[in-house]
């Protein structure tokens, strides 16, 4: 958000004086809200196949992301169902039907089986306009070929795959640092 000042005279009684901060309405609003999606059976990470997705559990990456978040202002909404028009829902929700105060900035994603069935998931992401990335714990492209196709992967802004839930952390401090300029170290 840009705050500029005015460098003209006011004209009139009316207008703003010379040194009166006024909001740069050209630039786009940032809510400072991020949403994070996870589609079906990732409420059983740290049971589930954990050779392939790891023990760590998803209350565990929720909690670490929102701290992250946290620290510099943004809040992280959490979601996960099982059920495709729940996330469906959600996404409408958050991203556009919502008080525009409301609304996240963007999206991290991992839509799990989702991801190779869904063209409900992808119109909502595309119905919303906000950018998103696309979440993999595993490697779909290393795996059975059913996995390798995406219904989101061509419209998202990127995807990160096989890297574990490390994948969920780069993903928001891309977006930290690209929409709110914010580094990890700051
Ligand atoms: C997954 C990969 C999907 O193919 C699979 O159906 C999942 C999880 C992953 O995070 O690696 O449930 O999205």
């Amino acid at each position: 958000m840009s705050i500029s000042f005015m460098d003209e005279s006011p004209a009139d009684n009316e207008s703003p004086s010379s040194n009166e901060a006024v909001m740069d309405h050209s630039a786009p609003k940032l809510n400072h809200k991020l949403l994070l999606v996870n589609g079906v059976n990732l409420n059983l990470l740290g049971k589930r196949e954990p050779e392939i997705y790891g023990y760590t559990t998803l209350a565990q990456i929720e909690a670490n992301l929102k701290t992250l978040a946290a620290k510099h202002g943004i809040e992280l909404i959490c979601i996960q169902s099982n059920h495709e028009g729940k996330l469906v829902d959600d996404i409408q929700h958050y991203g556009l039907l919502a008080d525009t105060d409301e609304q996240v900035d963007a999206i991290i994603i991992n839509p799990a089986a989702f991801t190779h069935t869904s063209v409900a998931l992808r119109d909502a992401l595309l119905a919303t306009q906000k950018p998103f990335i696309e979440v993999h714990l595993s490697n779909v492209h290393a795996r059975e070929s059913f996995r390798r196709h995406s219904y989101l992967s061509d419209v998202a802004i990127g995807i990160i795959s096989g890297l574990g839930s490390m994948g969920y952390q780069m993903a928001l401090e891309y977006w930290l640092s690209t929409l709110y300029e914010l580094n990890r170290n700051d």
